[in-house]
C-alpha cells in the first residue's frame, strides 16, 4: 500500500485538536506507521515548502510552521495519497466542504491546521525528509481483513 505524509501544523497542535484529526484517518481504516512530535526549524521548514519559495506567503508560512510543536505523522492504506487530500480538504478553509478537516474546523487559509502531500513524488520526498526509516513501523492492523477484500 501507498504512503503519505502528514503534519498537523502548530495552531492545530495548540487548538487541541490532534485527537480529533488522527481520528478521522484512523476511522476511515488508513493505518498509522509513523508518528512524533517535533518543532521544525525555520530552516527545515523552507525545505519542507522548497516548491512555494517564490511565494508571496512563503516567509510567514515558514515562519509558522516553525513556531511551534508540529505532529509529523505517515499514514498508509490503499488510495491514502489523494483520499487523505479530500479528508483534509481545500487550502483555503472558505473553499473546504463540509465534513471536510478544514471545513470543519478552520477559517483562513494561513491558518489551516494540516499538511498532506499532494502526489506519490511529494509523499515520497516529504516522508525521506521528516522520518528515517528506522522510525517507520512494519504491522499488520488487526482489523485490515475488515477493511480490505483479501486477495
Ligand atoms: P499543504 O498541505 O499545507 O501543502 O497545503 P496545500 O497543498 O493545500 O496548499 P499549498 O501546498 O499550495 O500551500 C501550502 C500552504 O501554504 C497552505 O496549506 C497554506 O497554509 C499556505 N498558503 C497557501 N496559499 C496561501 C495564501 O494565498 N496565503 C497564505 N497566507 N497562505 C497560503
Ligand atoms: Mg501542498
Amino acid at each position: 500500500f501507498e504512503h503519505t505524509f502528514i503534519a498537523i501544523k502548530p495552531d492545530g497542535v495548540q487548538r487541541g485538536l490532534i485527537a480529533e484529526i488522527i481520528s478521522r484517518f484512523e476511522r476511515k481504516g488508513f493505518k498509522l506507521v509513523g508518528i512524533k512530535i517535533l518543532t521544525p526549524s525555520k530552516e527545515f521548514a523552507q525545505k519542507h515548502y522548497h516548491d512555494l519559495t517564490e511565494r508571496p506567503f512563503f516567509n510567514g508560512l515558514c515562519e509558522f510552521l516553525s513556531s511551534g510543536p508540529v505532529i509529523a505523522m505517515v499514514w498508509e492504506g490503499q488510495g491514502v495519497i489523494s483520499y487523505g487530500r479530500k479528508l483534509i480538504g481545500a487550502t483555503d478553509p472558505q473553499k473546504s466542504e463540509p465534513g471536510t478537516i478544514r471545513g470543519d474546523l478552520a477559517v483562513v487559509v494561513g491558518r489551516n491546521i494540516i499538511h498532506g502531500s499532494d502526489g506519490p513524488e511529494t509523499a515520497k520526498n516529504e516522508i525521506n525528509l521528516w522520518f528515517k526509516p528506522e522510525e517507520l513501523v512494519n504491522y499488520t492492523g488487526n482489523s485490515e481483513k475488515w477493511i480490505y477484500e483479501a486477495n
